[in-house]
């Protein structure tokens, strides 16, 4: 029997026409997905005119995305929603680091480094050594771990986005542990920076009142065998955007101590442990 449409049983009139040997997770989602979106439409009683607004909106972005940008992602980033669904995927115990958002300025094939090598290029910024150690959740040494970290410079740019300006691969590197599952390298404190906002997702923040900006942080990405992947960031704990980021991806455990260092070979010290949770 056919399901005619009408206001009230909208949604059920769209689901019901799924097929029974389509898959059965594909038809949880869009099911649900087709239930919130219609109540979200009746809810708050969308006029056609911001219906076709959302088209256009929806489809700027999509017209923004390319290899070098992907503004759909920002959109999630900016609304929440890549926050959510990670926390949804990476549930761990208490004592373990969490993860926050990826970004979109990680490259893939950074050069390897040797411990204690730095990873500033261009000498600007303030110099500061990281190091802190990879351990389990039993407090034991994680050693093999492979470490990409990848931050902005003084001016608040990653390489990617001044490619004439910085040289290639600038405030980037792999670092694998030994045994003792220490980690130390030399870089720049990280600095504050607004997310790219001259596009559809700008225009969002800018009409909702938001501002783009993220506070400092330095990217980690930690991979070791038999254990999670870890993807996260640590902050700088005196940024003033600390609780506001425009994308959500501060958590308090990931607030990192940075001290100022007198007579030694960097002006500052950041001190940062993470703990793997096994697969
Ligand atoms: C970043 O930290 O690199 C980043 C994360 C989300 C959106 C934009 C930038
Ligand atoms: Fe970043």
């Amino acid at each position: 029997m056919s399901t005619f449409f009408t206001e009230a049983a909208s949604a059920e009139a769209v689901n019901a026409r799924m097929g029974e040997q389509s898959d059965p997770r594909l038809r949880e989602v869009m099911a649900a997905l087709v239930r919130h979106l219609h109540a979200f439409a009746k809810e708050v009683q969308l006029t056609q005119r911001e219906w076709e607004f959302a088209i256009d909106f929806l489809t700027r972005t999509g017209q923004l995305c390319s290899r070098e940008r992907q503004e759909f992602i920002l959109l999630s980033d900016t609304l929440g929603f890549s926050m959510l669904v990670d926390a949804i995927n990476n549930r761990r115990p208490q004592s373990a680091t969490e993860n926050t958002v990826f970004g979109p300025f990680h490259v893939q094939g950074a050069p390897e480094r040797a411990m204690g090598d730095c990873i500033s290029l261009d000498g600007k910024g303030e110099s500061c050594l990281f190091e802190g150690s990879v351990k389990d959740l039993e407090g034991n040494p994680v050693a093999g771990a492979r470490i990409d970290v990848w931050c902005d410079n003084a001016d608040g740019y990653y390489d990617v986005q001044q490619p004439a300006e910085q040289p290639r691969w600038n405030n980037r590197g792999i670092f694998t542990t030994g045994a003792d599952g220490r980690y130390r390298f030399a870089g720049v404190k990280p600095v504050s920076y607004p997310i790219p906002h001259d596009g559809p997702v700008g225009q969002m923040l800018e009409q909702l009142g938001r501002h783009p900006w993220r506070p400092a942080h330095m990217h980690f990405l930690i991979t070791a065998p038999g254990f999670q992947k870890v993807v996260t960031h640590t902050f700088v704990g005196d940024d003033a955007w600390l609780g506001s980021d425009a994308v959500f991806g501060v958590k308090e455990r990931l607030i990192a101590r940075y001290e100022r260092v007198e007579g030694g070979e960097t002006q500052w010290r950041s001190q940062f442990d993470f703990v793997l949770t096994p697969q």
